[in-house]
């Protein structure tokens, strides 16, 4: 029970400064109200599979949230690192930084999700995040796009479609798009801007129009 304890503190301190909850995602976008019969802003969530400092994965995710079209929200989930280790016995304690996760998932109209691949697999801190997922609701129809951000590794996204589509989420396949991450990010900071932004918006887009079809849009 310390442990669990230890981890809620460290864990809800970290994730309000670090990370866009639900409640702090409406604080920083545009409150002006919307024009009358203005369809409402997509919320999309985008998580990194990687914890380093200069990720490119992540870099690309953070310009996502400063470049997205006025219509589309994106925030980027600071959460997945002060996850503890997936338990099923800490379930029932719902750790803070779980229930942030969770909240800022369903808080959610879609995911952005781009992960690294190590050995062939997705992360261990993604795999984490997700196992701790798989007992709620919040992944189910949920829209997802993967973004490869190094496109020779396919393995890594192999394992990670599979991982989601297990979970019950929406796979959006138009929105599924690969960039050479290590010629468009330098030192952690996007320096192809053109590149960058042409496959973001492109899979915003396409997870936008996602949300806006409905789940009967998805094929069978
Ligand atoms: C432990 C480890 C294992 C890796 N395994 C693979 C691999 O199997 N295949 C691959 O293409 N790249 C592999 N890489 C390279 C990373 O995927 C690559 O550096 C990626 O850009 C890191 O993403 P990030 O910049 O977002 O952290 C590995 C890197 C590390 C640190």
């Amino acid at each position: 029970m310390r442990n669990i304890a230890r981890v809620d503190q460290r864990g809800s301190a970290r994730c309000a400064i670090l990370s866009l909850q639900p409640s702090n995602c409406r604080t920083l976008m545009d409150d002006s109200p919307p024009p009358a019969n203005a369809a409402p802003k997509t919320r999309i969530l985008a998580i990194s599979g990687s914890l380093r400092a200069e990720s490119v994965n992540t870099a690309l995710l953070r310009h996502a949230t400063s470049t997205a079209p006025s219509d589309i929200d994106v925030a980027l989930s600071a959460c997945i690192g002060d996850l503890p280790l997936f338990n099923p016995d800490l379930e029932a304690a719902d750790p803070a930084p779980v229930r942030i996760l969770r909240e800022q998932i369903i808080a959610a109209d879609a995911l952005l999700i781009a992960s690294p691949e190590y050995a062939h697999g997705v992360t261990g801190a993604l795999k984490n995040a997700l196992d701790w997922m798989v007992g709620n609701e919040s992944f189910v129809h949920k829209p997802v796009a993967l973004l490869n951000a190094g496109p020779r590794a396919s393995h890594a996204q192999a394992a990670l479609r599979e991982i989601v589509r297990t979970m019950s989420a929406r796979i959006v396949e138009p929105a599924c798009q690969s960039i050479e991450g290590s010629l468009v990010v330098r030192r952690g900071m996007v320096v192809d801007r053109l590149a960058a932004d042409a496959t973001l918006q492109a899979i915003l887009r396409a997870l936008q129009a996602a949300v806006r079809a409905g789940p009967a849009d998805d094929p069978p």
